[in-house]
C-alpha cells in the first residue's frame, strides 16, 4: 500500500480523511508543486520547494514547517513508495473551517499533503514532436502563483485535447504567454525567445533550468514577449515543464512549424537537459 504524507506523518491512503469544508476542496484556496523523480531521486527539489514557499507567501498562507522538514519528509515518501521514475505532488491549503470567503481564524491549521505517482518520460513526443492549439488566455492576473485554482488552464487544455493537441498555447490578444501547464519557447533568427517571468506566467522551474543551460553553453536567448504571428513563423517551438521536460511543437493550429521536424536548437536543449538530469540524479542512462 502506497504511503501519503499528511501534515508531518506518512500514512496509508485509505486512512486519510479530508474535511468537506477544507478550503482547498471548496475554494481552491491553496498552492501546490510537482517535482520530478528520476532514479529514485528528486530533481531540482530545492527550486520547487522555494517556489512552494513563495507561492504560499503570495497568498498570505504560512506553511507551519521549515522547508528542510518538508524536504526530508518527501525524500522518505519517495523511498517508502520505492518510486524510481515519477512525480511527487505536494499541496497545502488554508485548512478546514466553516465556509466563508474571508480567511478563517488564526488557529485554523493548514492541510498539507504529498503523494507519489509513477510517470514515464514522454519519449515519443520528445523525439517526434507534438501539436499545439492556440487558446485565448482568460485566467486571472496572478499566474505567477502556483495556485490550486486551475479552471482557466483546465478548460484550455481540454480544448487542445479535443483537437488532438498536446498543449493549449495561451495568448492574451496578440501576445503569447505560456502553455496551460508549460512554458513556451520559440527560435527566431537563431535566438531563443520566451515570455519574461511577470505576473502573467508561471516562472517554470524547467524554464529556469533551460535558461541556465543556455547561459552555461553560450546559447543566445531573450526573455521578451512574442506575438502569435512570431510563434507561427518561428523556426522552432518547444514547451517546457516538470513532467514533459522539453517537447518540440511541430504543428500549431494545423500550421507546420519550420520544416515540420524537431529543430537543432530544440535537440540541443533536450540533450543538455538530459545531461543535467543524469548529473543531478546519478543516472548512467536516461
Ligand atoms: C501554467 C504553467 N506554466 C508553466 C508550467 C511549467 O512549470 P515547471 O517547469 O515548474 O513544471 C506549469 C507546470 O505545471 C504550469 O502549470
Amino acid at each position: 500500500m502506497k504511503k501519503i504524507l499528511v501534515n508531518e506523518a506518512l500514512v496509508e491512503r485509505e486512512n486519510i480523511k479530508i474535511d468537506i469544508e477544507d478550503r482547498g476542496y471548496q475554494f481552491g484556496d491553496g498552492v501546490y508543486e510537482v517535482i520530478r523523480v528520476y532514479n529514485g531521486r528528486l530533481f531540482t527539489k530545492d527550486e520547487h520547494l522555494n517556489r512552494l514557499y513563495e507561492s504560499a507567501e503570495k497568498i498570505s498562507l504560512t506553511i507551519p514547517y521549515p522547508q528542510e522538514t518538508i524536504a526530508a519528509r518527501i525524500e522518505e515518501l519517495v523511498a517508502a513508495n520505492q518510486l524510481q521514475t515519477g512525480i511527487v505532488y505536494l499541496q497545502i491549503t488554508r485548512g478546514a473551517a466553516p465556509r466563508q470567503h474571508a480567511f478563517p481564524s488564526e488557529e485554523t491549521a493548514p492541510t498539507f499533503v504529498a503523494y507519489t505517482n509513477e510517470m514515464a518520460r514522454n519519449e515519443a513526443a520528445m523525439t517526434k514532436g507534438a501539436k499545439g492549439l492556440l487558446v485565448e488566455d482568460v485566467r486571472w492576473l496572478r499566474c505567477d502563483i502556483k495556485s490550486l485554482n486551475l479552471l482557466g488552464n483546465i478548460l484550455a487544455k481540454q480544448k487542445a485535447s479535443e483537437a488532438g493537441c498536446i498543449e493549449a498555447i495561451l495568448h492574451r490578444g496578440d501576445t503569447v504567454m505560456e502553455g496551460s501547464s508549460s512554458n513556451m519557447f520559440i527560435v527566431k533568427a537563431g535566438q531563443l525567445l520566451t515570455h519574461p517571468a511577470t505576473n502573467l506566467i508561471l516562472n517554470g522551474i524547467t524554464r529556469q533550468v533551460v535558461l541556465k543551460l543556455c547561459q552555461e553553453n553560450n546559447i543566445a536567448y531573450t526573455e521578451t514577449p512574442f506575438s502569435v504571428q512570431e510563434l507561427l513563423n518561428a523556426e522552432e517551438v518547444f514547451l517546457t515543464s516538470t513532467t514533459s521536460e522539453v517537447i518540440p511543437l511541430i504543428q500549431i493550429d494545423g500550421k507546420q512549424i519550420g520544416d515540420g521536424r524537431v529543430g537543432p536548437i530544440t535537440k540541443k536543449m533536450q540533450q543538455l537537459f538530459t545531461k543535467r538530469i543524469k548529473a543531478e540524479c546519478g543516472l548512467t542512462h536516461v
